[in-house]
């Protein structure tokens, strides 16, 4: 990069940002359910189920991180990335963008904030699913200076309509949201993964490249609702065939009686979705390359949680590894993970890290690289937790031999330690899937099966799909584990934020009156920060 502008110079002089430091273009990618076995790179290569050329290619000159944890399901993971803590220090719970306790308490300050400090170009594209109660806990409020995004967990691919949890699950609301208004410009225009890489690729080509960029891009792929263009669809129609899937549900109850075809389609889909991800990944690594960025830019991938394996949500596929999303088997919890880019040195590119890594840890990691001080003073003040982040950065760059992060508290019956996992109490799913779709254990029946009742410890370095449980063969480390998971359990915080609505006070779902009454059919946020607002203050728009 050149000379730093004025503005730079100035912010380098009186600010953090550290002079000489060489700052990299960040391109961060959360994908939304990606199972283990949803990449071909983690696939034997003669059963294609899965088309990942891009992904491929990217992990291939790039860090595979094969112990990459995050949580098992999307809001704490979206919330512990952007605030730099633990869920388990920040939220661990999943739900909708309208409740006041959802995603990040206000006085935390994301990830964006500090990358804009220190004179980054901040963006999102995609998912957020972190909170939207008032202007300040959407992705502008967060720091980054724009935004296309939806609030939700899903919404629907094609007229980006309101899915889930908000308005009773009205279908006329839209959820998709440009930086501070409805996103009224490009709303049922397309694809939604279409319209995010137009967005990405206007946004690289629009960047002036003296300045760092930090792109964060969520896709809505690989979370259901299960809808693609036939174009990719077709590409898989081998897969409705596919003789071991007769085989299976010959010997099996149908998943759904009503509509005996419904199995085969979600796999199908499912896979044509993740192709189409593929390529939109490949559509903005090239834009970056075409603007000479890619040589200087850090990319980071990952899922947000496990692949969902019961074939009637989406039908993700996590073998080897053993359950899947919204339970803390590895298939939960190690996500599929690698970070590439021209950034990393030539001498790690096309490597494997095993140690652990925990998704909160970029926070730090990135505040390093772009020289600003990573701790919260915000939050310091208001009594919130602190950044769990460790700097991973000499660990990947070769500088270090060993992740600096030993311990993962994941929740209040699951603490990693090294190489060992304790888990106190039943978890489900607790299935093996096999390497080809559909494996007679995807069935509903299967999928709601909890293990590890009785308690399980598994050495996950050793054994990463959980078959040998040491539990009553090693009291001794079940008995450390306990008492030190008892002793983190002490700090274990939730968000407890409340608001005041910004309705009028009659309106019950202040969201849903706004969506319709304020924000032309979008849903957006809907409180006031300060919960001893004056009366005329009900009637205004936030
Ligand atoms: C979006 O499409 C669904 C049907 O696929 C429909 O029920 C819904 O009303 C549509 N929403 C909007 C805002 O057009
Ligand atoms: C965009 O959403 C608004 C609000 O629901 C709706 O009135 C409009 O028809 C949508 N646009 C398209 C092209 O579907
Ligand atoms: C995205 O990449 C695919 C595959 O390389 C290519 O065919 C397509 O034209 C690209 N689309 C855009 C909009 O860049
Ligand atoms: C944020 O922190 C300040 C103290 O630093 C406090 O006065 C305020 O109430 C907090 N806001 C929320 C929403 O917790
Ligand atoms: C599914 O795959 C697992 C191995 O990953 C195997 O143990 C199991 O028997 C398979 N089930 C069926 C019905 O093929």
């Amino acid at each position: 990069m050149g000379m730093p502008p004025l503005h730079l110079l100035i912010s380098i002089l009186f600010g953090q940002p550290v002079l000489g430091h060489v700052r990299p273009h960040i391109l961060f990618v959360l994908v939304d359910d990606l199972g283990w076995a949803d990449v071909g790179f983690h696939r034997d290569k003669a059963n294609p189920e899965v088309v990942t050329p891009n992904l491929d290619s990217l992990v291939a000159s790039g860090i595979h991180l094969n112990r990459h944890y995050v949580h098992h399901m999307c809001t704490p993971t979206r919330t512990s990335v952007q605030s730099g803590r633990l869920p388990v220090h920040v939220n661990t719970r999943l739900s909708g963008p309208c409740q006041d306790d959802t995603g990040i308490p206000y006085n935390m300050t994301g990830m964006a904030e500090k990358m804009k400090q220190a004179g980054y170009k901040t963006h999102y594209v995609g998912k957020w699913d972190a909170g939207m109660s008032t202007p300040q806990h959407t992705p502008h409020g967060r720091g980054y200076e724009t935004s296309l995004n939806y609030f939700s967990h899903k919404n629907d691919f094609y007229n980006q309509s309101n899915m889930q949890t908000c308005c009773d699950s009205d279908p006329t609301i839209v959820d998709f949201w440009r930086t501070d208004r409805g996103a009224s410009d490009v709303n049922g225009t397309g694809y939604s993964e279409f319209l995010y890489r137009q967005e990405l690729v206007n946004i690289v080509q629009r960047h002036d490249p003296e300045l760092p960029l930090f792109l964060f891009y969520a896709p809505h792929v690989a979370h259901c609702p299960l809808q693609v263009p036939e174009s990719y669809y077709s590409k898989f129609a081998w897969m409705a065939d596919d003789e071991d899937q007769c085989k299976d549900r010959m010997q099996g109850i149908p998943v759904d009686p009503s509509n005996p075809a419904l199995e085969y389609k979600c796999r199908q889909q499912h896979a044509a979705m993740i192709m189409l991800m593929d390529e939109v990944v490949g559509n903005v690594t090239a834009a970056l390359k075409v603007r000479n960025m890619w040589e200087d830019t850090l990319m980071i991938f990952s899922s947000d949680n496990g692949g969902p394996v019961r074939i009637l949500e989406n039908a993700a596929n996590n073998w080897p590894l053993r359950g899947g999303k919204f339970g803390n088997f590895e298939g939960g919890i190690r996500a599929t993970a690698f970070v590439s880019g021209g950034f990393l040195p030539e001498n790690v590119r096309g490597s494997e890290r095993g140690g652990i890594i925990h998704i909160a840890d970029w926070y730090g990691t990135l505040c390093a690289l772009a020289g600003v001080d990573a701790s919260d003073q915000r939050a310091a003040a208001a009594g919130l937790p602190p950044i769990d982040s460790v700097d991973m950065w000499p660990y990947l760059s070769g500088a270090a031999d060993a992740s600096p992060r030993n311990t993962i508290p994941v929740g209040d019956t699951c603490l990693i330690s090294g190489s060992w996992k304790l888990m106190t109490a039943a978890t489900t799913p607790s299935l093996w899937q096999g390497p080809r779709y559909p494996n007679g254990s995807t069935r509903e029946s299967e999928a709601e099966t909890p293990g590890c009742s009785d308690g399980c410890l598994f050495n996950v370095e050793q054994d990463p799909t959980e078959q040998r449980n040491w539990y009553s063969l090693r009291p001794d480390i079940v008995a450390s584990m306990s008492r030190q998971l008892q002793q983190l359990q002490l700090g274990f915080f939730e968000n407890q934020d409340r608001f005041a609505n910004s309705c009028p006070r009659e309106v019950a779902n202040c969201a849903c009156w706004l969506a319709r009454n304020r924000y032309g059919g979008f849903l957006g946020p809907y409180a006031l920060l300060d919960p001893e607002i004056p009366e005329e203050a009900h009637a205004m728009v936030v």
